[in-house]
């Protein structure tokens, strides 16, 4: 395609130097967004009178027709062109003639690149955020039809404590709410247009950058012309909101291939969502779960290559950040993908409360309930805590539970303990206990459910 650019430079380059200058083939995705700022861009250009209204119209119509022949398969993106921006030019001035050549008066690619880079993950943040608020949804589901089986709660991955599955699984539908929140902040900061910057000193003409903000749905417009064509700490931002929604279902991740293993046996995860093993006829592997969990690494890997392609350009553009749009697309594209995966997938599961119970009898997990009981009878809770160490130790060697022990040994031990001991160190009952705000007593697990369901879905 020929160069829109030639100018003191022939336009003649080589094809090598073509291929590796040209972003077209990603940046093509870019084309509806581009297609837009163009159309508000000429209506700005009418409205001041920098071009006529029939110009604009001629201009507007082609573009509204360059849209509906790429939308409908008619008109195909030339891999040869340098970039959308180029590509979506070339065809409206060999469609429009003159006016077309006109399209381009009062900006640069810089500044509009910038814009449709904003447009674009503007629209691909309120996606994401909606995917995030169905994965919400399951959790909510699944934690509300397993409401009361009580499991090990876990520090270290040691057996720790009892709590219901259902608080553990709504942990993360708050860490999802909270990511949801970073694309909604991003997107915010987003909200400012760069077109009218230009290359990167603003311009001559007396152009109308509030009006075609407007236009655009933009809030308002970016105040220093260079910043606008400079910075992409909007595309860092959304690389990092990816990122930590990444390492969340990496974690859930994580657990689900933990928790449908033979040793744990707390969940199956439905047939839809794992493979069998070519050469083992017993194994359903949890494939989907652990490519989530490796590709979290590949969005990591975005936003570090991201960041550190910023970090040394001088003011103003420079071509280094063309780069950009490889790593972000593809951090957006990978959450994107596995948030469609695990909707489904949490909404499958199946949860073995019998098995999760008969692990939390093991373990001693009730000791601390043991030792708030002492301290409830008036024992400081250091010393309470010292006789527990002794009691569960002496338990270990015997193979017995805190429950087995008999009433009379109890009292050997300290005079203080009587027969409301068991109710104490009860596993249900030490889950009802928990009621401090946030815990994981059984009506705090339904006020949160209330609240996903109020404030959230
Ligand atoms: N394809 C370029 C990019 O993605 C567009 C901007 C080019 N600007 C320039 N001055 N060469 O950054």
């Amino acid at each position: 395609m020929a160069k829109l650019w030639a100018g003191v430079s022939s336009g003649e380059t080589s094809s090598i130097a073509d291929d590796f200058n040209s972003s077209i083939g990603f940046d093509k995705r870019l084309y509806a967004h581009d297609i837009k700022g163009s159309i508000a861009h000429a209506s700005m250009l009418a409205g001041k009178g920098i071009i006529t209204e029939e110009e604009r119209d001629r201009i507007q119509e082609g573009l509204t027709g360059i849209l509906k022949d790429i939308e409908s398969g008619a008109l195909k993106i030339d891999p040869t062109a340098e970039d959308i921006h180029m590509f979506v030019e070339s065809v409206l001035t060999e469609r429009t003639g003159e006016a077309g050549k006109k399209v381009h008066t009062a900006r640069s690619r810089n500044d509009q690149v910038a814009l449709d880079m904003r447009m674009y993950l503007k629209d691909e943040c309120s996606a994401v955020i909606s995917l995030l608020s169905k994965l919400i949804g399951s959790v909510v589901d699944k934690a509300e039809e397993y409401k009361d089986a009580v499991m090990p709660g876990y520090t270290h991955l040691q057996r720790a404590q009892p709590v219901l599955y259902s608080h553990q699984l709504l942990a993360y539908a708050f860490m999802f709410e909270r990511d949801m929140d970073r694309f909604r902040e991003a997107a915010g900061r987003m909200d400012a247009s760069p077109i009218g910057a230009c290359a990167l000193a603003g311009t001559t003409y007396d152009t109308d950058r509030v009006f075609e903000a407007g236009e655009l749905g933009f809030s308002g417009v970016m105040r220093n012309s260079i910043d606008a064509v400079s910075d992409r700490d909007f595309v860092l931002d959304t690389a990092y909101a990816c990122s930590v929604a990444m390492m969340h279902l990496s974690r859930l991740s994580e657990e689900l291939i933990l928790f449908s293993s033979w040793e744990f046996g707390f969940i199956s995860l439905s047939d839809d969502f794992t493979t069998g093993s070519s050469i083992m006829p017993q194994k359903k592997n949890p494939d989907m779960a652990e490519l989530a969990r490796a590709k979290a690494g590949r969005v990591f890997g975005d936003l570090q290559g991201l960041l550190t392609m910023m970090k040394g350009l001088p003011l103003a553009y420079d071509k280094d950040m063309q780069e950009d749009k490889e790593a972000v697309f593809d951090a957006v594209d990978t959450l994107k993908m596995c948030l469609n995966v695990f909707i489904p997938m949490i909404a499958s599961l199946t949860v073995h409360p019998d098995r999760m119970l008969s692990a939390a009898k093991e373990g001693f997990i009730n000791a601390t309930d043991l030792a708030d009981y002492l301290v409830g009878k008036g024992m400081a809770f250091r010393d309470a805590y010292k006789l527990t160490g002794g009691l569960v130790a002496d338990c270990m060697k015997r193979d017995i539970t805190l429950e087995e022990v008999p009433l009379s040994e109890y009292r050997d031990c300290c005079s203080l303990i009587d027969e409301d001991v068991y109710d104490a160190i009860d596993l249900s009952n030490c889950v009802k206990k928990r009621q401090s705000l946030g815990g994981t007593y059984p009506e705090s697990v339904t006020a949160q459910i209330e609240y996903f369901r109020r404030e959230v879905l």
